[in-house]
């Protein structure tokens, strides 16, 4: 079949590259040129295990093509995903003006039947606005449809993911679009859930925030555990036993980052609020998420006393290993508290240093404040303490010895409980957990 996407983002690329290892040919359009240049001569735009070389057997296979004219992309096909971004405004909903000024342009250029696909994250109601907006703007004629398949995938295994996704939610109000979707997912064998438009919709958005609950509620029961002596890792090993809870989910730590977590929890929670319903319980969950930095930071003062001139090396600056992606990593807001205290702040990461040098400048800093190296034990030379802010796996990998050598003070935070069966202390460190009590 053939299928264009609009917007070459995270979620658009993936979802380009995974239909055109279906079979399907994809046309992906993006007002981004630099994006659409780099993708055209088979480079990925950001780091997805497995993407560089899936981008250069489906571009010599002739199956992805891309574009930056919206009239090639509505023209290629009459299935047209929508993966622009619905960043969050000021006021905790979802931007969703590019999903306008898009299904704007298909009403008045579009001159064959087309259906809409909702692949962004919206929230539910957004579909009715879409037919709205072509019913206004398209006056020719032409017939639309609108359906919501919601993209699940997590970052890191993303195109894994899309081929083996745990569900494909297929929202629709007609057959035809039903049956398009269908043959489209032929060949996946996951379970195919096909339900109304606002369910499919509301699917996605309760998903994300269950689970961002589940992770707050875990890092809650972690501070219990360091107050009356209990292991935050028996404890949630113990009760994902029960198949009702479920084991995923539950690694307690530095909370959770990432472009969607944080913005999908005040987008449901500002959506319920607009039909009268209070969904605090989100905020709560927000709260405790944002508080987690401040964990980090207690523990740093608990052993360094002022962290003012205090040289402190964090390891792992994207939101979870094997991305390069840093929107919303609590790294960052590590790295802005100890700069604000007047600490000096060495920082690694296997791919994602680029992206958190330019992050930190839209932070308001500036950058050359932080001394970004090309390894771990460069950043470690000389430092006070180790903050383990992402559990990239080389982290796990470091010399003990060595590490101890460089260092001035032996003291390691560790944020994501990653070298916790290194029996640190007997090499000397002073090591702490997060949600293990001393
Ligand atoms: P992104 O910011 O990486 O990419 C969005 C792309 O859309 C950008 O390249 C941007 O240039 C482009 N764009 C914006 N407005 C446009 C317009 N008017 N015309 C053409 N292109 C336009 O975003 P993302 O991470 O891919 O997320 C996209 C959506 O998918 C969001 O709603 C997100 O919540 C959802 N989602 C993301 C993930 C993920 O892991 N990143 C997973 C599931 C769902
Ligand atoms: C998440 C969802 O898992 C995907 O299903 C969804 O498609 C996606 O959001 C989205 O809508 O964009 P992603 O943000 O890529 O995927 O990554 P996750 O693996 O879910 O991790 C999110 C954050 O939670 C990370 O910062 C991670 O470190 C943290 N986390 C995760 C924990 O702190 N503890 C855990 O037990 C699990």
């Amino acid at each position: 079949m053939k299928v264009s996407i609009i917007g070459a983002g995270y979620v658009g690329v993936i979802t380009a590259l995974g239909f055109g290892e279906l079979g399907h040919e994809v046309m992906v359009m993006d007002q981004d040129v630099n994006k659409i240049n780099q993708l055209v001569s088979g480079q990925m735009p950001f780091y997805e295990r497995g993407a560089q070389e899936s981008l250069q057997s489906n571009i010599s296979a002739g199956k992805v093509h891309f574009t930056c004219s919206m009239s090639d992309v509505i023209e290629f096909a009459e299935l047209i995903f929508l993966c622009v971004g619905t960043p969050p405004l000021d006021d905790g909903s979802a931007d969703l003006s590019a999903i306008e000024s898009i299904a704007r342009t298909i009403a008045e250029q579009a001159t064959s039947a087309k259906c809409l696909v909702e692949k962004s994250t919206v929230p539910a109601g957004t579909s009715q606005w879409i037919e709205r907006t072509l019913r206004l703007y398209g006056r020719n004629g032409v017939t639309f449809y609108v359906a919501s398949n919601p993209e699940f995938l997590q970052e890191g295994n993303a195109l894994d993911d899309f081929l083996n996704p745990s569900r494909i939610v297929i929202g629709v109000k007609d057959d035809y679009a039903k049956d398009l979707l269908l043959e489209l997912y032929r060949d996946l064998d996951s379970p195919k859930l096909v339900c109304d438009i606002e369910t499919a919709e509301l699917i996605k958005h309760a998903s994300n925030s269950f689970l961002a609950m589940k992770i707050s509620y875990i890092n809650l029961v972690a501070d219990l555990c360091e107050r009356v002596g209990a292991d935050v890792r028996t404890v949630a090993y113990g009760i994902g036993l029960d198949p009702r809870i479920g084991s995923n989910f539950l690694n307690a730590g530095l909370g959770y980052g990432g472009s969607c977590f944080p913005k999908d929890t005040k987008a449901f929670v500002h959506m319920a609020r607009t039909v009268g319903l209070d969904f605090s319980l989100l905020e709560r969950v927000d709260l405790i998420n944002r508080s987690r930095v401040d964990v980090i930071l207690s523990k740093l003062r608990a052993t360094l006393w002022s962290l003012k001139g205090k040289r402190i090396t964090i390891l792992g600056l994207a939101f979870k290993p094997h991305t390069d992606d840093v929107r919303e990593a609590p790294a960052l807001r590590i790295i802005s508290k100890l700069l604000d205290e007047g600490a000096i702040v060495s920082a690694y990461d296997p791919k994602a240093s680029h992206n958190a040098r330019g992050a930190m400048i839209d932070l308001g800093y500036d950058p050359s404040e932080i001394r970004f190296t090309a390894d771990s034990y460069e950043a470690l030379e000389d430092s006070h303490a180790l903050v383990i802010a992402t559990e990239w796996p080389d982290f796990a990998e470091l010399d003990p010895d060595r590490i101890y050598k460089l260092m001035r003070t032996p003291i390691i935070v560790d944020g994501r409980n990653l070298l916790i069966d290194k029996d640190l202390g007997n090499c000397g460190f002073e090591y702490y957990p997060i949600g293990i009590a001393k």
